[in-house]
């Protein structure tokens, strides 16, 4: 068990990237807090984790305001102690040129992509570095390290979250804590549910040279790794898993 006795926060842990994140956690044995801004999604995956006879909480958040992120932390070391374990993964990914974004959308998108890895490292980092040490692990994108068309606050707010990972890194290194940058291609979440296959396939044949479909299970995997001790040397890492879309122009 890669993660016997640790305790896990994972943020939009209600599906996708973040509810495989939660279950190959407890899998591993650590006991799971499963925040999501819809409280269902989260009681759903814990309820899948207990299934397993894995440990969770769920927990109602939203991660780009303040008080919901210190009440989530605050209510995960009530339940379970201090996380060893930080997983920051919420996101939304709004389409738009700077000249189609609205303001309302840029600010949601930088405060829910961006902002909440800021909130949530500034709550949790010293309780952490009082408990003796952590891992932060932050979902960026690969639209984090080259833009997108149409994509323009989506790849601002990825590319803010990879030198924010960096910024913690050496900020606290010396302190006991690592923090991760992991940085998906195309994945097969509700995320992408506006890109219908047809369309999907057409972009998978230009730009991601392997074949084949990456699943929220496999960046789980990353994130497990990165989160366990056999990771105890890597820290401000920018992590791609992406079927080989950053290695060229096109597939
Ligand atoms: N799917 C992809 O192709 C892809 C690629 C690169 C990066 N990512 C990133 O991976 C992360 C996870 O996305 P996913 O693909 O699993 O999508 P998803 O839509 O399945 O999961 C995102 C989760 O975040 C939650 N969420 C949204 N806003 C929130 C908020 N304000 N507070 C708390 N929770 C909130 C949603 O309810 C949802 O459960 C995101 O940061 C996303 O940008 C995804």
């Amino acid at each position: 068990m890669k993660l016997r006795g640790k305790i896990a926060l994972v943020t939009g842990a209600g599906s996708g990237i973040g509810a495989a994140s939660s279950v190959a956690f407890a899998r591993e044995g650590a006991r799971v807090a499963v925040a999501n801004r819809t409280l269902a999604k989260a009681e759903s995956v814990v309820r899948a984790i207990e299934a397993e006879g894995g440990r969770a909480i769920a927990l109602r958040a939203d991660v780009s305001l303040s008080a919901d992120v210190q009440r989530m932390i605050d209510r995960t070391i009530a339940a379970y102690g201090v996380p060893d374990i930080l997983f920051n993964n919420a996101g939304v990914s709004p389409s738009g040129r700077v000249t189609d974004i609205s303001e309302a959308d840029w600010d949601d998108c930088l405060n829910i992509d961006l902002k909440s890895v800021f909130l949530a490292a500034r709550c949790l980092i010293p309780p952490m570095i009082e408990a003796g040490g952590g891992v932060i692990l932050n979902t960026a994108g690969t639209f984090g390290i080259r833009a997108a068309r149409n994509k323009a606050a989506y790849s601002v707010a990825k590319a803010g979250v990879i030198n924010l990972t960096r910024s913690i890194a050496l900020d606290y290194a010396r302190d006991g804590i690592r923090c991760n940058a992991i940085c998906p291609g195309y994945v097969d979440t509700p995320l992408n549910d506006s890109f219908p296959p047809p369309a999907r396939d057409a972009f998978l044949e230009v730009y991601q040279p392997l074949p084949g479909l990456i699943g929220a299970e496999a960046i789980a995997e990353m994130a497990l790794y990165l989160a366990s001790d056999a990771a105890s040397m890597i820290t401000g890492g920018v992590f791609v898993l992406d079927g080989g879309q950053q290695a060229g122009l096109y597939a």
